[in-house]
């Protein structure tokens, strides 16, 4: 079994202190990550292994995180889908999916052909990471999740068009996610191989839905990608992390779907979420914006959040991306906080 406290939090086993990485670690709150894009726009950046592997490794050498994420974007494997993709620096889909024949026009992926560099990516990472004893995330979207961007074309508000799909052709929008579900299955064993050793998927915009939408549209897909994953050949099951954003409504849906740890937002007391989840760990779940607070109060507030998650089966994260606006001073306090205070009453090894 592995020695990384982020994976025995994630199996929900005793640690010697609360682990904690940032959704969106990696990015423009960092100058030394925006140094990096002064060069090169987004997407070249997430197609050139050497550089990912930099900015993977820029907020792990600054903060002091306990597990890494692979620098990607949750978008770039719908690329080779058949659809063209830009970022300014919110992605665009020029022509968003509306009819069947939009959704037999795409292909699922081959991730050795057709996204080489993620698999190049992760293998650089895994010996860079060695000597810093720090574990690798692998990520995809969640089939609903890439599918808003698909359909929407970009950021939506209302999800109109996604919904009007699920709800008037849903035999369009299942054959849509029955594909999206192929290529994100594809796509995470690829990281898998190469040597992810957590995977998460991002569901984070699954909330706009009602319970009961999300368990007949969402769920049973989630399930197939989660059951998909395979094992490790050097590690055995990789722990899943299932984050929904906005789930606080129907956590044990979420939970039902699958998954070694939930993910949650603020929405919900940290202690109330364990209550819906049975055994699984969970990760959060803290406000972004919480981090352009004062210092002091972001020490309280980690205080809270630990005591009430509990000592085991808890990974300290954010709820959404850390903002590019976030101080990186704050950032830098923040890891300690979790480090210091997250060390009480704990069995060591
Ligand atoms: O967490 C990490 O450090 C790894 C890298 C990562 C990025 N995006 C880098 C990125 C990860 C895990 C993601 C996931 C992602 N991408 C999600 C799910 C989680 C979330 O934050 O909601 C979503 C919905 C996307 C799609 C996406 N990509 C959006 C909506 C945007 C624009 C928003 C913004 O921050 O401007 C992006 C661009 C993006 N992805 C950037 C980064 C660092 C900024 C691009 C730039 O450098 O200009």
């Amino acid at each position: 079994m592995s020695d990384y406290r982020f994976i025995k939090a994630c199996f929900s086993q005793p640690v010697d202190r609360t682990p904690i990485w940032l959704m969106r670690q990696a990015g423009r709150f960092m100058e030394e990550y925006r140094a990096v894009r002064a060069k090169v726009d987004f997407l070249t950046l997430c197609k050139s292994p050497e550089l990912c592997t930099e900015v993977t490794l820029q907020p792990i050498d600054k903060f002091g995180l306990d597990a890494a994420i692979v620098f990607s974007d949750i978008l770039i494997p719908i690329e080779p889908m058949g659809m063209r993709l830009h970022f300014d620096p919110a992605p665009v889909f020029e022509k968003p999916l509306r009819t069947q024949a939009d959704v037999d026009a795409l292909r699922v992926i081959e991730p050795e052909a057709d996204v080489p560099f993620v698999a190049e990516t992760v293998k650089m990472l895994r010996r860079e990471l060695e000597s810093r004893n720090v574990p690798l995330i692998g990520f995809a979207g969640a089939p609903f999740t890439l599918a808003s961007y698909m359909v929407e074309g970009g950021g939506s508000k209302s999800f109109q068009n996604l919904k009007k799909m699920m709800w008037r052709d849903p035999k369009v929008f299942r054959s849509l996610m029955e594909k999206l579900t192929e290529t994100v299955i594809r796509y995470l064993n690829a990281q898998v191989d190469a040597g992810a050793q957590a995977i998460q998927l991002f569901d984070t915009w699954g909330g706009v839905l009602s319970p009961a939408d999300y368990l007949n549209f969402v769920l049973p897909y989630t399930r197939l990608v989660i059951q998909g994953i395979k094992k490790s050949p050097e590690d055995g099951h990789v722990p899943v992390i299932n984050f929904v954003g906005n789930s606080q409504g129907f956590l044990p849906l979420v939970a039902q779907a699958g998954g070694d740890v939930i993910g949650i937002d603020w929405r919900i007391d940290i202690a109330e979420a364990r209550r819906h989840v049975g055994k699984k760990a969970v990760q959060g779940n803290m406000d972004p914006i919480f981090l352009l607070a004062p210092i002091p109060e972001i020490e309280k507030r980690v205080k809270e959040i630990l005591a009430a998650a509990g000592d085991t089966g808890h990974i300290f994260n954010l709820g959404h991306g850390i903002v590019p606006e976030t101080p990186p001073d704050h950032v830098k306090a923040l890891v300690d906080f979790v480090h210091e205070h997250g060390e009480s009453h704990r069995v060591k090894g």
